[in-house]
């Protein structure tokens, strides 16, 4: 079933996607060269508890993942595109690292992911995440009244693939609100003019991730949770959560 939100509960989603914001923002700025993966996650459940919210990803046992999710973001470096596991793992110079965190309050969900260089940024890194920003945009601009959910996956593999970048579509955007993952599933590859029509209320978080390589394989890593793409190349993946409005999208998962 699909949840179409009011506008007051898509106002109380923007304080959720506010945390959200916060959280990805005091990480990329502690994200320097010899910081641990799990250092950022602890940073980032202080950052959720002192606003006042509660961490989605935390215990979250989906079907794709071996256990409960043991952290509060996901941490995913280089050829690890999702999912990434806050580890011992200390960022090194010219690192690649996509944080993804969710978080709620008043019962409310966000989600967003950002992706960014650690220490010295390797150029092709640069475009790439220019690319699967460009994605994300070109998603969230088809994210229209009366058009249709694949006019999104439409739009970011023309952008992303488009690019020569590869995109793997088994783990892609979601409906979210009292639940972090609801209906409908928001592909990142799908055809122009199909799927369900958009409508006023309907809140998605819209989440593609490309990998370097140009191929759409990945792999699921030895811990059960990681996604790694299946060449070996790095990855980028960027996610909002956005309201779909009678004026258009409005992301939520803003400062
Ligand atoms: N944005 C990711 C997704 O929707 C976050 C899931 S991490 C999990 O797939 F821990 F909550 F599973
Ligand atoms: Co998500």
């Amino acid at each position: 079933m699909i949840e179409l939100k009011s506008a007051g509960e898509i106002a109380a989603m923007r304080e959720s996607g506010r945390v959200v914001a916060a959280v990805q923002a005091a990480v990329r700025e502690a994200a320097g060269v010899g910081v641990s993966l799990k250092e950022l996650d602890e940073l980032a459940r202080t950052v959720i508890q002192e606003a006042g919210a509660g961490a989605s990803f935390f215990g979250y046992h989906p079907s794709f993942g071996a256990m409960p999710y043991p952290g509060v973001i996901c941490t995913s470096v280089n050829g690890v595109i999702l999912h990434g596991l806050p580890s011992p793992y200390r960022l090194r110079d010219g690192d690649l690292l996509s944080v993804d965190c969710g978080a709620f309050v008043d019962g409310w969900h966000a989600d967003g992911a950002v992706t960014f260089t650690v220490g010295q940024a390797r150029a092709e890194d640069l475009k790439l995440i220019r690319v699967t920003e460009e994605t994300l945009a070109a998603g969230i601009e088809a994210a229209v009244p009366g058009g249709r959910l694949g006019d999104i996956g439409h739009a970011m593999s023309t952008v992303g693939r488009g690019a020569g970048y590869g995109m793997q579509n088994d783990f892609g955007g979601h409906g979210i609100g009292r639940a972090m993952h609801e209906s409908p599933f928001v592909p990142n590859v799908a055809p122009r003019g199909r799927g369900m029509r958009l409508r006023p209320g309907l809140v998605i978080a819209i989440e593609p991730s490309l990998m370097a390589g140009g191929g759409d394989d990945y792999f699921m890593g030895s811990d059960g949770w990681s996604v790694c793409s299946g060449d070996g190349s790095r990855g980028a993946h960027v996610e909002h959560t956005v309201a779909i409005t009678e004026d258009g999208p409005v992301i939520l998962t803003v400062l």
